[in-house]
C-alpha cells in the first residue's frame, strides 16, 4: 500500500524544534511519509536556535527537496499528497501564500495545495502581530482546508519540560492529517 504523503515546509520563523518533532511523529507512523522543503532562512534559524544540523533534520524526512527545485513533485497538483504543513511559518512565507507569489518550491507547493483544495496547516509564528500579518491570516483562514495554528504554549496539561510542550504543539499540527500522536494529552479523553 502506498504511504500517505504530507508535504512539510519549514521557513525562517522561530520554532524549528517543533518541525523536528513533527517529522519524528510522521516517521513513527508507518502509514505516512514526509516530503521536506526547508527555506534557506529555516536552515539559518535552525543553526541559531538548536544544536541540530540541517542533515540531522533531513534524515528524519522520507524525501528531501531543495527550495529552488521548482520542477519537483509538489510543484504539480498531480503529485499525490494529503496536504501540506508549514512549520514554522514566517510572516514572509505567509505573505507569499496570501499573495499567490509562488517564487520557490515551498510557496509553489502551498499554492498547489490551495488550488487542489487540500489541507494546508500554517504554524504561523510572530509576536507582536501587525495588521498585515493579521489580514493575511484572516483571509487565508476563510479558504476551506486552511487552518492557522500558531504554536502557542499551553499550561493545562502541566508540562514539566520544554520537550513535553513541543510534543503537544507538534501533535496539534500533525493530528489533523490523522498521524498517530500516542503521548498527546487530550482534554478529558
Ligand atoms: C533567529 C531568528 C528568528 C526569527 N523569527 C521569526 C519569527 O518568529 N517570525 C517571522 O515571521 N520571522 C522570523 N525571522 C525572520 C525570517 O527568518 C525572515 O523574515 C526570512 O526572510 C523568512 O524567509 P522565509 O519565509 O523564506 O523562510 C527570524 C529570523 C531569525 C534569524
Amino acid at each position: 500500500m502506498d504511504k500517505k504523503r504530507i508535504i512539510i515546509g519549514a521557513s525562517g520563523a522561530s520554532g524549528l524544534p517543533i518541525l523536528k518533532k513533527c517529522l519524528e511523529l510522521i516517521q513513527a507512523d508507518e502509514r505516512y511519509e514526509s516530503v521536506l522543503v526547508m527555506s534557506e532562512s529555516a536552515k539559518l534559524t535552525l543553526s541559531l536556535e538548536t544544536d541540530d544540523s540541517v542533515e540531522d533534520i533531513e534524515a528524519l524526512a522520507d524525501i528531501v527537496l531543495s527550495e529552488t527545485d521548482i520542477a519537483a513533485g509538489p510543484a504539480s497538483g498531480t503529485f499525490r499528497t494529503e496536504g501540506m504543513l508549514i512549520v514554522p511559518c514566517s510572516m514572509k512565507t505567509l505573505a507569499g501564500i496570501h499573495a499567490g507569489y509562488a517564487e520557490n518550491l515551498l510557496l509553489r507547493a502551498a499554492d498547489v495545495t490551495l488550488k487542489e483544495q487540500r489541507r494546508l496547516i500554517l504554524a504561523v509564528r510572530e509576536t507582536p502581530l501587525n495588521p498585515i500579518h493579521l489580514r493575511n491570516m484572516q483571509e487565508l483562514s476563510m479558504i476551506p482546508g486552511v487552518r492557522i495554528i500558531p504554536p502557542m504554549m499551553e499550561f493545562y496539561t502541566k508540562p514539566e519540560t520544554i520537550d513535553e510542550m513541543v510534543y503537544h504543539l507538534a501533535a496539534k499540527l500533525v493530528s489533523p492529517f490523522g498521524v498517530e500522536t500516542p503521548e498527546y494529552r487530550r482534554w478529558k479523553d
